[in-house]
């Protein structure tokens, strides 16, 4: 049975879900299809994504497809209460905003307990729980897919110790996924969760934008556009030369610590801002992070160190009194600032990423074969998206004509 928050909540959430849907032509092509050719149907999948009205709609294409589908978040800030009960209405899902660990733990065995055919991920919970706690259920496991970097790089590091053990798809690192969703989407929605948690002007500012990535520059690029002053850490050289061509200051975390008023991290990384930072910044510094998970900020250090912790303008901001005697405000908890403390991304943004994880799927069970590792998006499924998009938005592209493509296949004469 379904464990939400409140099962009256669910007209709110049935709202923001059709406003999506309104805006997600590529999933809506991809129901018509799912419709006549019921690609999922007798299969059963479970999911564990950021629960709010574009991902539902992703979740009932799905139910459309054939399947039955059980549903969990994959952060405890970012499940809306109103729309996990509008999903709880056909479905079965387990998600509070704001649960606990130990129940957000239990919801991901949860929706294990369906004993999947397949799986969808973000961040890579549902592959640890089955790894670690329910290797039981892998046989039946046909595969899943993969929606994020910091999911990538936890598959990455089991393929390389020969731990995974059925096949993932690397949606993230689909041309038309991390081209938009982390770029666009992060650099368009972390100052929409900013703005939302602050209301404070950007223009003016100094921004330190941690990690120059797909997600880092988008944040950095839209700063910028707001009128700030950008600064970039980076631990990769070529990474920094890229932001310092990208018209941004570049230097350590240290050297910025006392020159931001804001400061973003997008690393996928731990301890990028720490307690020796915390003591040099301004009176009133900002930090949120981008990043997958909430350990790019210390806000456990602050947690136990600060002399006393003040309100924020929000509920998901507070503020944290110094030895120094001065205040950092961390947003969100430190947890990802655009779903924490905003929708994440904006819809059509997710309308592309999450054609990329139906068609994905469906493709999974087409391919029953493929062997545990990670597999990369089929180009021909990355290529359909582009054309599905640029058709949704009425632009058209020109066609090599014959000699053309015998020209751009010779060698030797013009
Ligand atoms: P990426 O690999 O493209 O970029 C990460 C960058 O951070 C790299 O350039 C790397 O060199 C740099 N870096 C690593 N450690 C660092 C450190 N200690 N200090 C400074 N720089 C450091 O990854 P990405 O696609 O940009 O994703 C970044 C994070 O954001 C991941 O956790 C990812 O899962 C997450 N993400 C969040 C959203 C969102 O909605 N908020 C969307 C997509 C991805
Ligand atoms: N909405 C649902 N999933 C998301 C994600 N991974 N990033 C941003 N917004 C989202």
């Amino acid at each position: 049975m379904s464990e939400v928050l409140d099962r009256s909540l669910a007209p709110s959430g049935e709202r923001k879900m059709a406003w999506a849907w309104r805006y997600m032509p590529l999933l809506q092509s991809i129901a018509a299809d799912f419709d006549r050719d019921r690609p999922l149907a007798g299969l059963t999948v479970a999911v564990s994504l950021h629960i709010e009205a574009k991902t539902a709609n992703l979740c009932r294409l799905l139910q459309r497809g054939g399947a039955e589908v059980h549903v969990t978040g994959c952060n405890p800030l970012s499940t809306q209460d109103d729309v996990a009960a509008a999903l709880a209405e056909g479905m079965d899902v387990h998600a509070i905003h704001g649960c606990s660990k130990a129940d957000y733990d239990r919801f991901v065995l949860a929706v294990l307990d369906s004993k999947p055919d397949l799986i969808i991920d973000d961040g890579g919970d549902l592959v640890g729980a089955l790894h670690l706690q329910r290797q039981d259920l892998i046989p039946k496991l046909i595969g899943g897919c993969e929606e994020t970097t910091t999911g990538i790089v936890r598959l990455l590091a089991m393929e390389r110790e020969k731990a995974l053990r059925f096949p993932m798809i690397d949606v993230n690192d689909a041309q038309c996924k991390h081209f938009f969703d982390n770029r666009y989407g992060t650099g368009q929605s972390v100052w929409d969760g900013v703005n939302r948690a602050t209301n404070l002007i950007v223009a003016g500012k100094t921004i330190v934008v941690a990690g120059y990535g797909w997600c880092g520059r988008g944040i950095a690029m839209r700063a910028k556009g707001l009128g700030a002053r950008v600064i970039v850490t980076e631990i990769d050289p070529v990474k920094a030369i890229e932001a310092v061509m990208d018209g941004f200051d570049v230097m350590t975390m240290d050297e910025a610590a006392p020159l931001g008023d804001v400061f973003i991290t997008a690393t996928g990384c731990r301890d990028v801002i720490t307690p020796k930072h915390f003591g040099e910044m301004r009176d009133g510094a900002l930090l949120a992070n981008g990043g997958h998970f909430n350990v790019e900020i210390d806000v456990e250090w602050l947690e136990k160190n600060a002399s006393a912790t003040i309100p924020g303008r929000t509920d998901v901001t507070k503020g944290y009194v110094l030895a120094n005697g001065k205040t950092v405000f961390v947003l969100a908890d430190g947890r990802l600032v655009n779903l924490a403390s905003g929708d994440g991304h904006p819809v059509e943004i997710m309308d592309m990423s999450f054609a990329i994880q139906a068609l994905s799927t469906a493709h999974l069970t087409k391919h029953r074969d493929l062997s545990p590792a990670v597999h990369a998006v089929p180009q021909e499924i990355d290529t359909e998206v582009a054309k599905r998009w640029l058709n949704a938005s009425g632009k058209n592209i020109d066609v090599l004509t014959d000699a053309q493509k015998k020209y751009l296949n010779s060698w030797g004469t013009l």
